[in-house]
């Protein structure tokens, strides 16, 4: 009965599937299932990939992690992520991070690195920029078809197995924008690397869709220019450059053309397998609408695009020498009144808020499946 509302939701929010392919997809939808979650990304998404490879790593230091869990686990954020909360809502446990030894894999396996971008290490690269992470959108492809092996022993077995299973594809290439900005890269030079983001992420859901994948959530960029990072980094007194909600309108409309591209790219896939549900998840006006009324969900009102977690006696509590995890960087009381966590990344509180945002197309009528 969840798995049948939420598969009404991966309906509404892609209308397109009912109008233009109302058949084929509703013999899908009549008996979906969701045993498992895959989740490809970053750290928006990883649940402890990039610690257990890189064991210092920021995110794998207190304070991450003390809201909910009471210690670090490698998820950046003070407690839970938005995968997690998806977890949550459909009854299936916590996602285990791949690279976990002890990693219990029953319901699914959790791809994302932490700092991981869409494209190649090498392909950035021969664009002068680097990349710190080499575990990019590919690799966890590559370890995905690993996995398989260990999971299903013909195509057909696979096939059975992950059609049952709901897919996470990103958010995933925000880290590519990220280094391209703080390596002094123009905004016309982020605008040159869109289409081929974009262009691998779909490759990576069409690969997904040939092994076996029936349903598969895509999300879009963040509105970076309300991200912390970007608010201290390209803080600017010409009051012109921000919006009503204080963010940075040149690098949300950047965020917006990224997005746009990519639902583009998304219904083309879907034209193409109307057999499929590649439903994009809309990241942006989660978080825009969730900015827009944040005083009704319990946010403090100055301190919107404060980080939490972070030091700089600034407007965004702000500095990228002295972030969160590093030592003597303070905490703010109440990381629930806060929607960013560290400057780069949200608190459990605004995470918990996108998903419900984002579950309400999902679960629209399952009033009594709620998150915690
Ligand atoms: C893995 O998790 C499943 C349920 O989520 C459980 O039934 C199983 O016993 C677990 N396996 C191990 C080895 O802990
Ligand atoms: C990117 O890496 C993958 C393997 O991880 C490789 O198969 C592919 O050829 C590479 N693509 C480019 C453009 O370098
Ligand atoms: C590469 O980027 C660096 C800044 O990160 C810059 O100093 C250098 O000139 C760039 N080189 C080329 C060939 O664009």
């Amino acid at each position: 009965m969840l798995a049948r509302d939420v598969f009404r939701v991966l309906s509404i929010l892609s209308p397109f599937i009912f109008s233009a392919y109302g058949v084929n997809t509703l013999s899908l939808l009549e008996k979906p299932i969701f045993e498992a979650m895959y989740q490809f990304g970053d750290s928006i998404a990883d649940t402890g990939n990039k610690v257990r490879a890189i064991p210092h790593s920021r995110c794998g230091r207190p304070p991450y992690g003390q809201t909910f869990f009471h210690h670090p686990t490698g998820r950046c954020s003070d407690g839970l992520l938005i995968i997690d909360f998806f977890a949550q809502a459909l009854n299936l446990p916590l996602l285990d991070p791949y690279l976990d030894k002890n990693g219990n894999f029953t319901h699914g396996v959790n791809f994302a690195v932490a700092g991981a971008t869409a494209l190649n290490v090498s392909t950035l690269a021969a664009k002068n920029i680097t990349a710190y992470v080499s575990s990019t959108l590919l690799v966890q492809l590559d370890w995905f078809k690993s996995h398989l092996k260990a999971m299903c022993s013909t195509p057909s077995e696979c096939k059975q197995k992950l059609g049952k299973a709901l897919f996470f594809a990103g958010e995933i290439g925000g880290n590519d924008y990220n280094y391209a900005a703080s390596q002094g890269k123009t905004m016309e030079h982020l605008r040159a690397l869109v289409p081929e983001v974009i262009q691998t992420i779909m490759h990576v859901v069409k690969e997904l869709i040939d092994l076996g994948a029936r349903r598969i959530i895509v999300p879009g960029n963040f509105p970076v220019g309300c991200m912390t990072v970007y608010l201290a980094e390209f803080k600017t007194d010409d009051t012109k450059m921000y919006d009503e909600l204080g963010c940075l309108r040149s690098w949300n409309e950047f965020a917006m053309f990224h997005n746009d591209q990519l639902q583009t790219a998304i219904q083309d896939l879907q034209e193409q397998h109307p057999d499929v549900a590649v439903v994009y998840a809309d990241y942006y006006m989660a978080l825009a609408s969730i900015l827009s009324r944040a005083t009704s969900f319990g946010f403090e009102e100055d301190g919107l695009h404060k980080a939490c977690c972070g030091s700089g006696n600034n407007d965004y509590n702000f500095d990228s020498s002295k972030m969160c995890g590093s030592h003597g960087v303070p905490v703010c009381p109440d990381p629930n009144k806060r929607v960013s966590w560290d400057g780069v990344h949200l608190t459990q509180h605004a995470y918990q808020l996108m998903a419900d945002w984002l579950l309400q197309y999902i679960l629209p009528t399952n009033n009594n499946v709620r998150v915690a």
